[in-house]
């Protein structure tokens, strides 16, 4: 951009930190904290950003330090993405932004990322950032707008994967039984890894295989990975989850057998009223009441 063309923009002069990004970025990682979904330092979000958004703040044009990663992200080369910072604690991004959050441009060679604002004490991207990245580059390839990827911790969700055998067909099958809403927020159902060690290569691989099935992939007994376009997209699709999750809690609270459910015809029938193409294979199965029986 030349000086005119500075001149003309009216965001040159601003600093990054007042841009719509970091906004909903503060906004976005307050409402995880106050749901409870994100303890101490628990949870972590990246926002995929165009060169066009970026530019027209004047503040983001000099790279500050160079952070290497351990895997090969040059799918991304040249993309930049707002993420939150390893060990911050999302209770305080509202109020610390540029440390606790940072803008980075992924370098040429895939190994490293340039970081361009933020993270002003010395701070780091969340050590699930392969998990993020690998995401990001496997949905793009289906989704040509995928921008956020988000991880937190819910409570009820994580509680389930405790109680009810670890796989797809059963937990999908439960969670869209729990309110008609969830088949209808995602057809697609949700994927589900064993259980794994976090902020390793080897659980980003896995969570971003899934995800060219699923936008929702389950940790058991640690928490959820999400992905998609925008930031409200996401929450929603963690809140119809979580909520489907805190009404299997409440069922198994109040005791005493299941006495009625959403059949498998209903499910039918909400996917031909709006209009749905939900996983074939977890269309029919067992009853509610024989899968809560385990
Ligand atoms: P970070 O603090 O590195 O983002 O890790 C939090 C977390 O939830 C790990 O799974
Ligand atoms: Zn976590």
């Amino acid at each position: 951009m030349d000086k005119k063309q500075q001149f003309l923009n009216p965001e040159y002069s601003q600093g990054f930190v007042e841009s719509p990004y970091v906004k909903q970025m503060c906004k976005i990682t307050q409402l995880l904290y106050q749901h409870g979904w994100d303890e101490r330092n628990g949870g972590n979000v990246s926002y995929r950003l165009t060169a066009s958004e970026v530019n027209s703040y004047g503040d983001v044009h000099h790279i500050i330090r160079n952070i290497p990663i351990a895997f090969d992200a040059s799918p991304l080369a040249g993309t930049y993405f707002l993420v939150t910072g390893t060990g911050r604690y999302f209770k305080n991004i509202i109020d610390y932004p540029q440390r606790d959050t940072g803008l980075v441009k992924i370098a040429q060679d895939g190994h490293s990322v340039d970081l361009l604002w933020g993270f002003c004490d010395g701070g780091l991207p969340t050590s699930e950032f392969p998990a993020h990245l690998m995401t990001h580059i496997e949905r793009l390839k289906i989704d040509s707008n995928q921008r956020i990827v988000m991880h937190c911790h819910p409570t009820n969700l994580i509680a389930l994967s405790f109680t009810v055998p670890l796989d797809e067909k059963t937990i999908t099958r439960i969670l869209w039984k729990m309110q008609a809403e969830s088949i209808v927020v995602f057809p697609e159902g949700i994927g589900v890894l064993p259980y794994m060690t976090p902020g390793t290569n080897e659980i980003g691989a896995a969570t971003a295989a899934k995800m060219s099935d699923y936008r929702l992939v389950l940790w058991p007994h640690h928490g959820i990975f999400a992905s998609g376009d925008s930031m409200d997209e996401e929450f929603g699709l963690i809140e119809t989850v979580e909520k489907a999750a805190s009404i299997f809690t409440t069922i198994r609270s109040q005791g005493g057998p299941i006495l009625s459910e959403i059949s498998d015809e209903n499910l039918a029938q909400l996917a031909a009223r709006f209009d749905l193409t939900p996983t074939h294979e977890f269309m029919h199965g067992d009853t509610l009441a024989k899968m809560m029986r385990n």
